[in-house]
């Protein structure tokens, strides 16, 4: 079998009304990665996620998913999701959704119980299982969505920008519950436009524009631009010294000093003066590009897409668990 568990050739769709959403994708995913999918609102994240898990047909191109064609009922018990903006019924427990999903994908009913529980610990919800899902907090709701994915204890898991709305706090979880994923050998597939959520814990990222992907591969490989040294220290600088780095085009940003070059020899003169104003040097480092600085280089400044005729046209709301 392939060592990818998805491998995509020319995937394309068309919506009606004419949106081309995917201009063909071709995208290789590893077993047991944490694959990120970025890109602006409206890319084509979503598009390729519900064709994937055959909510929608696509209108060409080619793939397989675990070694099966796209669209293998088989293979579909083997996968995950948690779909965008996901709404659960209000009415029911955090329990129940997770049954319910347990239900459709089916499981065993002499497994349901122990794997329910087991998801619930493990999204820590286990106290908060009986409560209806409209005394939860977005958190709690996230939390749940992602249990229900996983309750047919899938090879691959689709989640589609799974922390919108989750606080700080709620975002750690999520990386360490993604990070235990990965451990148990499944490959987790995340959609999202929040760069910071997945930079600590991608194994590689395309990043994908209007339909298109710009750019794959592992982070280290794709952020091969430095962009310089960076000078900290501490204590206060003179206006002059101040004033004469600024006029070399140097920031200086409270303690420290950036430069834009990635020559170690101009970083000295830098550390000079700031030693001889008595100040302390506390760090030289050189930078490389963040994963925004390099979103923003492939994808251009703004966060929308340039304008797509029919782009108003509101994506399906996709079926419930
Ligand atoms: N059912 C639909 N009918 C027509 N156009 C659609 C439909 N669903 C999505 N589109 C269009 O397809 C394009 C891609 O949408 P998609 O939802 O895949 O983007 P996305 O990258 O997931 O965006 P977001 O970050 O906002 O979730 C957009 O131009 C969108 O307006
Ligand atoms: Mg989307």
């Amino acid at each position: 079998m392939s060592d990818y568990v998805l491998d995509l050739s020319g995937i394309r769709k068309t919506y009606r009304g004419g949106v081309e959403a995917l201009k063909g994708i071709d995208l290789q995913v590893p077993r047991g990665c944490i694959y990120g999918l970025l890109g602006p609102n409206g890319a084509g994240k979503s598009t390729i996620v519900k064709i994937l898990t055959t909510l929608i047909r696509r209108s060409g191109g080619d793939g397989t998913m675990l070694g099966k064609p796209i669209g293998d009922r088989e293979t579909l018990q083997k996968v995950g999701l948690l779909p965008e903006h996901t709404q659960f019924p209000p009415y029911l427990t955090g329990r129940q959704v997770i049954e319910f999903a347990a239900g459709l994908q089916n499981v065993p009913s002499a497994l349901t119980r122990e794997r329910t529980d087991a998801l619930l610990a493990k999204v820590w919800m286990t106290e908060s299982q009986h409560r209806q899902i409209k005394t939860y907090s977005k958190g709690m709701k996230q939390r749940i969505g992602i249990a229900q994915a996983l309750v047919s204890d899938p090879k691959i898991i689709f989640l589609d920008e799974p922390t919108d709305g989750v606080d700080p706090a709620g975002r750690r979880e999520f990386r360490s519950l993604v990070r235990e994923l990965r451990e148990e050998g499944r490959t987790i597939f995340i959609n999202t436009h929040i760069l910071s959520e997945l930079e600590p814990i991608v194994d590689r990222v395309a990043i994908m524009a209007n339909g298109e992907i710009l750019g794959e591969g592992k982070l280290d490989e794709l952020r091969t631009e430095k962009t310089g040294y960076v000078v900290g220290f501490e204590g206060q600088l003179s206006a002059k010294s101040l004033s004469k780095l600024q006029d070399g085009d140097l920031e200086v940003d409270g303690g420290s000093v950036r430069l834009p070059s990635t020559n170690a020899l101009d970083a000295q003169p830098v550390i000079d003066l700031i030693r001889q104003e008595g100040l302390v040097i506390t760090d030289v480092s050189l930078k490389s590009q963040s994963l925004e600085d390099l979103f923003i280089g492939l994808v251009g400044g703004g966060s929308s897409p340039p304008p797509v005729p029919g782009n108003s046209v509101q994506p399906p709301r996709i079926p419930q668990a």
